[in-house]
């Protein structure tokens, strides 16, 4: 099994955090999200531990909440102590009914609107995460209205391509996030930013993208972003006391993907940071970490029913199931890898070459194709492995399919923290 709280019983039954998932499938219905709490809070507590022994006491593991975003993810996040990067105002609000100070959220994004910034303020967001000049000057002037002096960090490129960085060490300095150092945008927007009576500049934040498993371009792009404060601090005196180096840690989907050791990526950044902070002669800024997916990923299954099982002789075999692009947008979007199986004889040997099918009108909803599965059939339930991230957020209601609910694990228990959406919530704001 792809992870260790995945696992088969006697019967021969997928087990998630040890229960049955063929008898959660038919207690709870299909397609259904399964989610192991105690990964995640195991999880938390490992990038915690590692981030501690790197960076010292002030550091912060900050949940990029855009990877699994509902009331009891923050609720858990804010229990296991980690503050939350939002990127929308649903996110923010979601984040607070579910009792997550205000004080501990990181306001992302590249195009706040003035009712964005008005909601942020008023709700007494921690820390805005400023994008561009014009939401610099836009948020300084909302913030002197209303009488407020908001803590912010700039979005910095650091010129990172995470995927070529060895030979293209500039290549994502036409992002569309954050102000490049290349250009001088960077050192523009913080020498403004010092000057504004409505911000308070506590530091700088990078992210260079998404599931990255190479521990090279995180120290890269820190490297660079010390470099970068360094050069303010001798020019301007200004001394960053925070430095945001964002998430993107990469996470397993299939047994041929290396499986990284963030408490490893973490210690090398620690060297990294030590050494860049002595050679600019800066006082050790608090560092924040802000990993998404790999702190939910493996801890989700998404569960179906498998409903035909239909062979092109010559050509290939598709096994449909009842759910697809609407719970599960990313093979549709990204063409990314999974494993899957058939839960209900979760021993039984791979022998097919399958494509899986949602059940949406549209060629393209598929959830992986050539994939070594088990020989299905109609009503065996199948599991999608590694689903905790980037599923349910971006899940859609495409062909008015109403999103599946998600079952909470946590040790010998489940239970329903999202409930199945219903007909009329699909139609509840329709006149
Ligand atoms: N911080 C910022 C500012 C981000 O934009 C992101 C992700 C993260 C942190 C967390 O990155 P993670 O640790 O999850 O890799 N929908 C895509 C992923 C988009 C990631 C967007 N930003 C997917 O399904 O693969």
């Amino acid at each position: 099994m792809l992870y260790p709280h995945l696992g088969i019983n006697k019967e021969g039954h997928l087990t998630v955090g040890g229960l049955d998932a063929v008898a959660l499938a038919k207690e709870y219905g299909t397609p259904l999200y399964l989610l192991d709490e105690d990964v995640i809070r195991e999880n938390c507590r490992t990038y915690r531990a590692a981030a501690k022994a790197a960076f010292g006491e002030n550091a912060k593991i900050l949940y990029a909440s855009k990877a699994l975003s509902y009331k009891g993810i923050y609720r858990l996040m804010a229990e296991e102590g980690l503050g939350v990067d939002c990127v929308s105002c649903g996110e923010i609000r979601t984040a607070v009914a579910a009792g997550m100070p205000a004080a501990n959220i990181y306001f992302h994004g590249n195009n706040k609107t003035d009712e964005d910034l008005r909601t942020a303020l008023s709700l007494g967001v921690g820390r805005i995460v400023v994008d561009n000049e014009d939401e610099l000057r836009a948020l300084s002037a909302i913030a002197e209205e209303m009488k407020k002096r908001q803590c912010i960090l700039l979005r910095i490129t650091p010129g990172i391509d995470p995927h070529t960085h060895r030979a293209v060490n500039t290549g994502r300095v036409d992002s569309k996030f954050g102000s490049a150092i290349a250009t001088g945008q960077a050192a523009a927007i913080t020498k403004e930013a010092l000057t504004l009576p409505g911000v308070a500049l506590v530091g700088y934040h990078c992210h260079i993208g998404s599931q990255i498993f190479d521990a090279e371009p995180f120290l890269d792009a820190a490297r660079m972003m010390l470099d970068f404060a360094g050069a303010i601090h001798d020019e301007t005196g200004f001394p960053p006391t925070e430095l945001n180096l964002g998430g993107g840690f990469g996470v397993p989907y299939t047994a041929t993907d290396p499986v990284p050791s963030y408490p490893d990526m973490i210690a090398a950044l620690g060297k990294v940071f030590d050494e860049k902070i002595k050679e600019h002669g800066l006082p050790a800024p608090a560092v924040r970490l802000e990993p998404g997916r790999s702190l939910v990923a493996a801890a989700g299954v998404t569960l179906y029913t498998v409903g035909a099982v239909k062979e092109i002789p010559g050509f290939k075999t598709y096994i449909s199931v009842d759910g697809g692009m609407p719970d599960n947008p990313r093979y549709a979007l990204y063409h990314s890898q999974y494993t899957a199986l058939i839960a209900n004889r979760a021993d039984a040997a791979s022998e097919l070459t399958a494509t899986l099918a949602g059940r949406c009108c549209e060629s393209g909803d598929l959830l992986g194709e050539d994939m070594r599965i088990a020989r299905a059939a109609r009503g065996d339930v199948l599991a999608v492995l590694t689903t905790g991230a980037y599923n349910y957020s971006m899940a859609s209601n495409y062909n008015r399919i109403p999103r599946p609910p998600i079952v909470a694990i946590s040790g010998e228990n489940a239970r329903l923290a999202v409930r199945r959406e219903s007909f009329e919530d699909l139609m509840r704001n329709e006149l």
